[in-house]
């Protein structure tokens, strides 16, 4: 069957882009295969997993779950925006520094996660940290490591913006 397609306008890890979409291409599909933005991963496909998390006008959606077309207009942030090797976000650094890494397929959902939750919440209990994870899905650290890389990211935000206010 063949189908119409449509061009949308997105902001793209700051850069505003324009693609041609059909109806039933996901999110997910245009970030990897038309963006070329691999650090977002492929799990499921079905919303369960949260490897395909991005953060979408400020909320973190699973991508595979979303039609591109309706993200006409929308801001998105992947992975590939977040920090630069020179100079690492510190949710990037605190994963890498407390062990909250192994094969890292689950990282750049987890980070995107943590990320918007920080954005929204920058205190978080534990429970706030693990329900903003819940969705994330990872088969080798055990998750304690990674809810402590997000804690400890959120104590290092706080002392960092608690200096400046002392400026
Ligand atoms: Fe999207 Fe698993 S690939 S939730
Ligand atoms: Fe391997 Fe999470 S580090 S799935």
């Amino acid at each position: 069957m063949q189908y119409d397609s449509c061009v949308i306008s997105i902001t793209l890890n700051g850069k505003r882009r324009e693609f041609a979409v059909n109806p039933r291409e996901t999110l997910l599909s245009l970030l990897r295969n038309r963006a070329h933005l691999t650090g977002t991963k492929q799990g499921c496909g079905l919303g369960e997993c949260g490897a395909c998390t991005v953060i979408l006008n400020g909320r973190a959606v699973n991508s595979c779950c979303v039609f591109a077309e309706q993200c006409d207009g929308a801001e998105v942030e992947t992975i590939e925006g977040v920090g630069t090797p020179e100079r690492p976000h510190v949710l990037q650094q605190t994963f890498a520094e407390l062990g909250a890494i192994q094969c890292g397929f689950c990282t750049p959902g987890m980070i995107m996660s943590a990320k918007a939750l920080l954005e929204q919440n920058p205190s978080p209990t534990r429970n706030d940290i693990l329900t903003a994870l819940s969705g994330n899905l990872c088969r080798c650290t055990g998750y304690a490591k990674i809810e402590q890389a997000v804690m400890e990211a959120a104590r290092r935000r706080a002392a960092a913006a608690n200096e400046r206010n002392c400026r």
